[in-house]
Protein backbone atom coordinates (compact mmCIF):
# COMPACT_ATOMS: atom_id res chain seq x y z
CA UNK A 1 0.00 0.00 0.00
CA UNK A 2 0.81 3.59 -0.55
CA UNK A 3 2.43 5.29 2.72
CA UNK A 4 0.03 8.19 2.92
CA UNK A 5 1.99 10.32 5.64
CA UNK A 6 4.33 11.13 2.71
CA UNK A 7 3.84 14.80 1.86
CA UNK A 8 5.70 15.21 -1.83
CA UNK A 9 7.94 17.80 -1.83
CA UNK A 10 10.00 19.51 -5.00
CA UNK A 11 13.44 17.87 -4.09
CA UNK A 12 14.35 16.24 -7.46
CA UNK A 13 16.86 13.79 -7.46
CA UNK A 14 18.65 13.19 -10.58
CA UNK A 15 19.15 9.75 -11.84
CA UNK A 16 22.76 9.23 -13.68
CA UNK A 17 22.92 8.02 -16.47
CA UNK A 18 24.09 4.51 -16.89
CA UNK A 19 22.22 3.76 -13.67
CA UNK A 20 19.71 1.12 -13.29
CA UNK A 21 17.04 0.81 -11.44
CA UNK A 22 15.38 -2.38 -11.22
CA UNK A 23 12.80 -4.25 -9.71
CA UNK A 24 10.83 -7.72 -10.23
CA UNK A 25 7.31 -8.19 -9.11
CA UNK A 26 4.61 -11.11 -9.14
CA UNK A 27 1.61 -11.10 -11.13
CA UNK A 28 -0.17 -8.63 -8.86
CA UNK A 29 2.66 -6.15 -9.01
CA UNK A 30 3.98 -7.08 -5.96
CA UNK A 31 7.74 -6.60 -5.21
CA UNK A 32 10.04 -9.72 -5.22
CA UNK A 33 13.07 -8.34 -5.84
CA UNK A 34 14.95 -5.13 -5.56
CA UNK A 35 18.02 -3.80 -6.60
CA UNK A 36 20.96 -1.57 -5.08
CA UNK A 37 19.86 1.61 -7.33
CA UNK A 38 16.23 1.17 -6.17
CA UNK A 39 17.04 1.07 -2.69
CA UNK A 40 19.62 4.16 -3.25
CA UNK A 41 16.97 5.96 -4.66
CA UNK A 42 13.61 5.33 -3.32
CA UNK A 43 14.95 5.27 0.07
CA UNK A 44 13.35 2.54 1.36
CA UNK A 45 15.49 -0.35 2.38
CA UNK A 46 15.14 -3.65 0.79
CA UNK A 47 13.11 -5.09 3.53
CA UNK A 48 10.46 -2.07 3.44
CA UNK A 49 9.59 -2.68 -0.51
CA UNK A 50 9.68 -6.61 -0.72
CA UNK A 51 6.32 -8.04 -0.49
CA UNK A 52 4.86 -4.58 -1.28
CA UNK A 53 3.25 -3.17 -4.42
CA UNK A 54 4.43 -1.07 -6.72
CA UNK A 55 2.52 1.64 -6.13
CA UNK A 56 4.10 2.14 -2.58
CA UNK A 57 6.61 4.69 -4.98
CA UNK A 58 3.28 6.28 -6.66
CA UNK A 59 3.93 9.58 -7.30
CA UNK A 60 0.63 11.78 -7.11
CA UNK A 61 1.52 13.51 -10.35
CA UNK A 62 0.95 10.69 -12.14
CA UNK A 63 -1.83 10.54 -14.65
CA UNK A 64 -3.84 6.41 -13.88
CA UNK A 65 -4.18 6.37 -17.95
CA UNK A 66 -0.59 5.79 -17.76
CA UNK A 67 -0.59 3.27 -15.42
CA UNK A 68 -3.69 1.57 -17.22
CA UNK A 69 -1.78 1.38 -20.41
CA UNK A 70 1.22 0.03 -18.80
CA UNK A 71 -1.20 -2.77 -16.98
CA UNK A 72 -3.34 -3.32 -20.31
CA UNK A 73 0.30 -3.57 -22.63
CA UNK A 74 1.73 -6.46 -19.41
CA UNK A 75 -1.37 -8.69 -19.41
CA UNK A 76 -1.66 -9.38 -22.83
CA UNK A 77 2.01 -10.32 -22.97
CA UNK A 78 3.68 -7.19 -24.31
CA UNK A 79 6.51 -4.81 -23.20
CA UNK A 80 5.38 -1.37 -21.80
CA UNK A 81 7.96 1.78 -21.96
CA UNK A 82 7.08 5.24 -20.58
CA UNK A 83 7.92 8.05 -18.10
CA UNK A 84 7.37 8.11 -14.80
CA UNK A 85 7.98 10.26 -11.75
CA UNK A 86 8.08 8.30 -8.64
CA UNK A 87 7.75 9.33 -5.22
CA UNK A 88 10.62 9.07 -3.21
CA UNK A 89 10.32 7.71 0.88
CA UNK A 90 11.26 11.78 1.99
CA UNK A 91 8.60 12.79 0.03
CA UNK A 92 11.15 13.91 -3.21
CA UNK A 93 10.84 12.78 -6.55
CA UNK A 94 12.73 10.93 -9.63
CA UNK A 95 11.97 10.60 -13.05
CA UNK A 96 12.44 7.65 -15.07
CA UNK A 97 12.13 6.43 -18.50
CA UNK A 98 10.82 2.96 -17.44
CA UNK A 99 10.49 -0.45 -19.56
CA UNK A 100 8.12 -3.30 -17.81
CA UNK A 101 8.00 -6.81 -19.37
CA UNK A 102 6.84 -9.24 -18.84
CA UNK A 103 8.69 -12.88 -17.79
CA UNK A 104 7.06 -16.17 -18.82
CA UNK A 105 7.64 -20.07 -17.74
CA UNK A 106 8.81 -22.80 -19.90
CA UNK A 107 5.20 -23.27 -21.13
CA UNK A 108 4.80 -19.36 -22.47
CA UNK A 109 2.73 -18.45 -19.27
CA UNK A 110 3.35 -15.31 -17.52
CA UNK A 111 4.96 -15.42 -14.12
CA UNK A 112 5.88 -12.05 -13.23
CA UNK A 113 6.89 -8.60 -14.54
CA UNK A 114 9.86 -6.91 -14.69
CA UNK A 115 10.91 -3.19 -14.80
CA UNK A 116 14.46 -1.64 -15.99
CA UNK A 117 14.16 2.23 -15.15
CA UNK A 118 16.95 4.71 -16.36
CA UNK A 119 17.73 8.75 -16.31
CA UNK A 120 14.80 10.29 -18.57
CA UNK A 121 16.41 12.97 -20.76
CA UNK A 122 15.29 16.82 -19.56
CA UNK A 123 13.75 16.82 -23.41
CA UNK A 124 11.28 13.98 -22.41
CA UNK A 125 10.32 15.43 -18.82
CA UNK A 126 9.52 18.93 -20.27
CA UNK A 127 6.88 17.51 -22.78
CA UNK A 128 5.32 15.20 -20.16
CA UNK A 129 5.05 17.29 -17.53
CA UNK A 130 2.26 19.76 -19.10
CA UNK A 131 0.97 16.90 -20.87
CA UNK A 132 0.94 14.36 -17.64
CA UNK A 133 -0.51 17.60 -15.77
CA UNK A 134 -3.56 18.02 -18.31
CA UNK A 135 -4.26 14.06 -18.20
CA UNK A 136 -4.43 14.32 -14.23
CA UNK A 137 -6.57 17.39 -14.16
CA UNK A 138 -8.93 15.50 -16.53
CA UNK A 139 -9.02 12.37 -14.96
CA UNK A 140 -9.78 14.67 -11.47
CA UNK A 141 -12.33 16.45 -13.01
CA UNK A 142 -14.17 13.61 -14.04
CA UNK A 143 -14.51 11.39 -10.85
CA UNK A 144 -13.05 7.70 -10.11
CA UNK A 145 -15.33 5.86 -12.51
CA UNK A 146 -14.36 8.10 -15.63
CA UNK A 147 -11.15 8.72 -14.62
CA UNK A 148 -8.87 6.55 -17.00
CA UNK A 149 -11.34 7.52 -19.83
CA UNK A 150 -10.99 11.08 -19.24
CA UNK A 151 -6.86 10.37 -18.66
CA UNK A 152 -7.08 8.48 -22.11
CA UNK A 153 -8.72 11.08 -23.93
CA UNK A 154 -6.21 13.96 -22.97
CA UNK A 155 -3.34 11.62 -24.07
CA UNK A 156 -5.48 10.94 -28.19
CA UNK A 157 -5.28 14.33 -28.21
CA UNK A 158 -2.44 15.08 -27.79
CA UNK A 159 -0.68 12.32 -30.07
CA UNK A 160 -3.13 13.26 -33.05
CA UNK A 161 -2.00 16.79 -32.76
CA UNK A 162 1.62 15.85 -33.09
CA UNK A 163 0.61 13.04 -35.61
CA UNK A 164 1.88 9.92 -33.50
CA UNK A 165 1.44 6.99 -32.02
CA UNK A 166 2.02 6.53 -28.16
CA UNK A 167 5.21 4.73 -29.21
CA UNK A 168 6.10 6.77 -31.49
CA UNK A 169 5.83 9.93 -29.01
CA UNK A 170 7.97 8.25 -26.41
CA UNK A 171 10.72 7.15 -28.31
CA UNK A 172 11.26 9.83 -29.85
CA UNK A 173 11.82 12.56 -26.58
C1 LIG B 1 7.34 -4.62 -12.65
C2 LIG B 1 6.50 -3.40 -12.34
C3 LIG B 1 7.13 -2.20 -12.03
C4 LIG B 1 6.39 -1.07 -11.72
N1 LIG B 1 7.07 0.08 -11.43
C5 LIG B 1 6.37 1.18 -11.05
C6 LIG B 1 7.05 2.37 -10.70
O1 LIG B 1 8.28 2.50 -10.80
N2 LIG B 1 6.29 3.42 -10.28
C7 LIG B 1 4.92 3.36 -10.21
O2 LIG B 1 4.30 4.35 -9.80
N3 LIG B 1 4.25 2.24 -10.58
C8 LIG B 1 4.95 1.17 -11.01
N4 LIG B 1 4.27 0.03 -11.39
C9 LIG B 1 2.79 0.09 -11.50
C10 LIG B 1 2.10 -0.18 -10.17
O3 LIG B 1 1.90 -1.57 -10.05
C11 LIG B 1 0.72 0.54 -10.11
O4 LIG B 1 -0.08 0.13 -11.19
C12 LIG B 1 0.84 2.06 -10.12
O5 LIG B 1 1.76 2.51 -9.16
C13 LIG B 1 -0.52 2.73 -9.89
O6 LIG B 1 -1.00 2.40 -8.66
P1 LIG B 1 -2.52 2.59 -8.24
O7 LIG B 1 -3.34 1.86 -9.25
O8 LIG B 1 -2.64 2.03 -6.88
O9 LIG B 1 -2.78 4.06 -8.29
C14 LIG B 1 4.98 -1.12 -11.72
C15 LIG B 1 4.34 -2.32 -12.06
C16 LIG B 1 5.09 -3.44 -12.38
C17 LIG B 1 4.40 -4.72 -12.75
Amino acid sequence: MKDRNIMPNDRERTVIPGKYIVSTSDRSGRITSVNDAFVEYSGYSREEMLGKQHNLIRHPDMPRAIFWLAWNALEAGEDFYGYVKNLCHDGGFYWVFAHILPEFDAEGDIVGYKSIRREANSRAIAAVVPLYADMLAAEQAAGPKEAIAAGLSVLKQYLSAHRQSYEQMVSSL
